[in-house]
């Protein structure tokens, strides 16, 4: 088996006493895995990302990164194998600029500031913002802010990528340029969406929560037109794949 996995068993987590959020989940997702998660809102889909990359610790079952377990000891390792970008920006930007937040993971790792320089412009050429690099983060737009967040996982080469709404705010081409950029990265990603057009471009695997269970895991081409099942757990077909009705 390849390196790059990810395996999740009896995974089970509350915020609250007596309030189950995530309810026994067991999956493993593998390296050519570009799963997309859908589900309604508060289905469970970033309480599950946040598990995954030790966010939330408290959970019962066992989760396993590449064979790492996630715990409190281990959580450096794991997440230096998994770039994650938060469903809200403004957690995930924390640096004064643009550029420091996007050096700030490569820098920590140790590598030399020659390299960390050169990542930082890779990464802002990637999404289109090099122009933004010296910009304070606190006065980016809603999708500056989400090309700056993405940017910061793109400085640091992960194994796996987990991105929770990543297309959100994003214009149609910057949109379009992050599809390209997913399906460039040809290692196992996770993508919880609301986007089914965007699931549909970008995913070889779709994973179907409701009330913290995965209710279908299965083929974009199995769930996505299954209308009948996307409309049972409030979700609708992706606009691409909609028959236009005769008026
Ligand atoms: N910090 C928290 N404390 C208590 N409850 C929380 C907390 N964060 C999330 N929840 C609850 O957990 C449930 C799942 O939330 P989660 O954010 O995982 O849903 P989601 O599927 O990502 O939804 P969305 O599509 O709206 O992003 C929701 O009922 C939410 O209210
Ligand atoms: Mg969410």
């Amino acid at each position: 088996m390849s390196h790059i996995h990810i395996d999740i068993a009896g995974l089970s987590f509350g915020y609250e006493e007596g309030i189950p959020i995530l309810k026994d989940l067991s999956v493993s997702f593998h390296e050519k895995d570009a799963v997309g998660l859908i589900g309604a809102n508060g289905a469970g889909k970033s309480t599950f990302l946040k598990l995954l990359v030790g966010l939330e610790l408290a959970g019962t079952g066992s989760i396993r990164v590449e064979e790492i377990p996630v715990e409190k000891k281990t959580l450096a390792k794991v997440r230096e194998k998994i770039g994650y970008v938060f469903q809200d920006s403004d957690t995930q930007l924390f640096m004064t600029t643009v550029r420091e937040d996007v050096a700030f993971a490569p820098r920590n790792y140790g590598l030399p500031e020659d390299e960390v320089n050169r990542r930082v412009q890779r990464a802002l050429e990637l999404v289109h913002i090099p122009h933004l690099a010296d910009k304070a983060v606190c006065r980016l737009s809603g999708g500056e802010k989400k090309l700056a967040s993405i940017a910061t996982i793109l400085s640091m080469t992960p194994d796996i990528l987990l991105l929770d709404e990543p297309s959100v705010a994003l214009d149609p081409g910057n949109r379009r340029n992050l599809i390209h950029i997913l399906n460039e990265f040809d290692h196992l990603k996770v993508i919880a969406s609301h986007d089914l057009d965007f699931i549909w471009d970008t995913c070889n695997r779709v994973l179907l929560m409701d009330r913290g269970q995965i209710i279908a895991d299965g083929t974009p081409d199995g769930i996505l037109r299954d209308e009948a099942l996307l409309t049972t757990h409030a979700l609708e077909l992706p606009l691409s794949l909609s028959r236009i009705r005769p008026g």
